[in-house]
């Protein structure tokens, strides 16, 4: 119960895009039940109240906040709001990501650019701008929620999704070895097939109806079902907590053992 005790921990992207729990709604609320006092982010006000709505009823503490991961300035607003708050960042939860359709020659320019700026430079402007802030502490954990697509072709043409996860796993190795020493651990992790709300809103498309791509999906994992939000939450509060203290610059799949396959592929 209290794995997160004193600790505050900054979530972007807390809330979900449809009901029941999302990856980064059960992230907050985890580290809430954890002790971690959380500042839950999002584009969507209502989400991230709605998320800190199930905190507070739990007695945890937090804030919410709106900000767009992609302006500099929204998280910079929210960097001080949290500092005035509770006057420290010791954890930097990064949850936004966003999937665009389409292959190297299908995809458009304006596509790639925007799932680019959302699922990788988010992820730089907020480490750019927590940081300093942990390095003043004296240390602090980041976790980046990656996604298999980065190591994997996961039977969607989705080239910019699969570019910019790679790049954001990469990124979080070069964060964790140049402020290792600093007591900064940044780690990724990557959920396979995880039954989301995101999922249901983002490609869905690719299937007839919910129930087949839920069979799909299912099926898929050699555990024989997707995992939810609740196993992103949980490895999370684990790399984030001092439990994971001498862990940094890891990938963890949490996938039910879907990256050891050799036939991982939905399409
Ligand atoms: N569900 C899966 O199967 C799966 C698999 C692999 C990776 N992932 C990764 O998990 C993460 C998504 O998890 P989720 O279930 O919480 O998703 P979600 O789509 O419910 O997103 C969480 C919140 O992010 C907010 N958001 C979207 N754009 C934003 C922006 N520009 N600025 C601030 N907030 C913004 C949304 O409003 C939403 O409330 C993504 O990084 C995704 O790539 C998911």
């Amino acid at each position: 119960m209290d794995r997160m005790k004193d600790k505050v921990v900054l979530v972007f992207g807390a809330g979900s895009v449809g009901p029941g729990w999302g990856n980064g709604k059960a992230a907050a609320v985890a580290y809430a039940r954890e002790g971690g006092k959380v500042v839950c982010v999002d584009v969507n006000h209502e989400a991230a109240r709605n998320t800190l709505e199930v905190i507070e009823s739990e007695s945890g503490e937090g804030l919410a906040l709106v900000a767009d991961v992609t302006k500099s300035q929204e998280i910079a607003s929210v960097i001080e709001a949290t500092m005035q708050r509770f006057g420290r960042i010791d954890v930097l939860h990064n949850n936004v990501g966003i999937n665009a359709p389409g292959g190297a020659a299908e995809a458009t320019e304006e596509s790639w650019r925007r799932v680019m700026d959302v699922n990788l430079t988010s992820a730089f402007l907020t480490c750019k701008a927590v940081l300093p802030i942990m390095e003043r502490q004296g240390g602090g954990a980041i976790i980046n929620i990656s996604s298999l697509a980065a190591i994997r072709w996961t039977g969607y043409p989705y080239v910019s999704y699969y570019a910019s996860k790679a790049a954001l796993n990469h990124f979080t190795r070069a964060i964790a070895v140049e402020y290792a020493a600093k007591g900064i651990r940044a780690n990724a992790i990557l959920p396979g097939v995880m039954d989301t709300p995101h999922i249901q809103k983002q490609i869905s498309g690719y299937y007839g109806t919910a129930d087949e791509m839920k069979a799909k999906r299912d099926a898929l994992s050699p555990m024989k079902r997707q995992g939810d939000g609740w196993d992103i939450a949980w490895a999370s509060v684990f790399l984030a907590s001092d439990e994971a203290k001498y862990i940094t610059g890891i990938e963890l799949p949490v996938d039910g053992g879907l990256h050891v396959t050799v036939s991982g592929s939905l399409g």
